[in-house]
């Protein structure tokens, strides 16, 4: 079997994913014509000649700007089925999904609408594709915690259908301590907890989403190599990092994919995986950061199966949801 369709054969979670990031230009032109929405761009090509990104912030204004050609219920069930084909063809058995209620709520599109259109999705994509998913509801940290609360209590009547929470956006200037209060809540209503934290900001933000946030996995997280006692820490306590690899080469975090510290940090040991991000903008789904992480790092099929493994260890699903997926990685050979 050649690398690609190993790749894609190994059975994998996503754990890092926006789906307002799996946009693609297509989708949002058709989109923005069906629901009169007057976009930034003159056309599909122009929109996608505009991702050139010197950082974190020139991805997002254009990730916002996009988001407004959303809508109605069936505009998230169609972003969410779309990105679930992708996904299925790639090899993907489980997924997490992100999605930003206040980019949508605050243009006036109901809370309501959003998780509808994306838990249908969800729905079908179990039935048509066997893949199961989870919906994780991130707050923007660029807004205030107070905005968070208000949030959470929007989200309040549909908890039962929401797995976690996580935090997004800007991170330099906005630390995990921003928003304890609001954590801690989320906690106690039995919500997962992760965040971002070690894409653009300091070590110290890791340590902060741990120690005061108490997040179960890291969001990136790759400034953590700067940190030796942090790297120690990730892989005594076990923490996953859903690293983006293709996403970090867009944002500038490094500047060539062969410089990206992911071996390092898998050879010290840490829960490593593999995700994509916002795939319609940095250039690649799941599959493809695994194929060109493998190629510009030399990773082996036992580095490669080792990552698909902590994908599914580190998922929130049951030990019973998760032994048929391990039992067929385990027969997947790695020479
Ligand atoms: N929102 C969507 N993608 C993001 C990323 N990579 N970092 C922070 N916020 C985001
Ligand atoms: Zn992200």
């Amino acid at each position: 079997m050649d690398l690609d369709s190993y790749i894609r054969a190994l059975p994998k979670a996503e754990l890092h994913l926006h789906i307002e990031g799996s946009l693609e230009p297509e989708m949002m032109f058709a989109l923005a014509q069906r629901n009169g929405v007057t976009l930034p761009w003159d056309s599909i090509e122009a929109t996608r000649a505009a991702y050139d990104f010197s950082d974190l912030q020139s991805f997002l204004d254009l990730y916002y700007a996009g988001a407004a050609a959303l809508i109605h219920e069936q505009d998230f069930h169609d972003l969410a089925m779309a990105y679930f084909t992708r996904a299925h063809a790639d090899g993907v058995v489980h997924a997490e999904l992100f999605f930003d209620p206040q980019t949508h709520t605050e243009r006036g599109v109901a809370f309501e609408t959003v998780l509808d259109g994306l838990e249908r999705a969800c729905n079908t994509a179990q039935l048509r594709f066997g893949i199961s998913s989870r919906l994780i509801m991130c707050f923007l940290r660029h807004l205030s915690e107070d905005a968070g609360f208000d949030t959470l209590e929007q989200a309040q009547p549909y908890l039962g259908r929401i797995h976690g929470v996580g935090l997004d956006s800007s991170e330099k200037g906005h630390p995990p301590s921003k928003f304890m209060r609001l954590f801690a809540r989320c906690r106690e209503l039995g919500l997962h907890v992760v965040a971002h934290a070690g894409e653009e900001g300091p070590p110290a933000y890791i340590v902060e989403a741990l120690d005061l946030l108490k997040v179960e996995r890291i969001d990136h997280g790759v400034r953590a190599a700067e940190d030796p006692a942090l790297v120690e820490r990730l892989a005594r306590e076990r923490i996953a990092l859903t690293v983006c690899p293709l996403s970090n080469v867009k944002l500038c975090v490094f500047d060539r994919l062969q410089d990206h510290n992911l071996k390092q940090l898998l050879d010290a040991g840490i829960k490593v995986t593999i995700n994509s991000d916002d795939p319609a903008y940095f250039g690649g789904y799941i599959g493809q950061n695994y194929v060109e992480t493998a190629a510009a790092l030399q990773l082996s099929r036992a580095e490669l199966k080792r990552i698909a493994r902590n994908s599914l260890e580190a998922s929130f699903v049951s030990d019973a949801e998760r032994a048929p997926w391990l039992m067929r990685l385990d027969t997947m050979a790695d020479d």
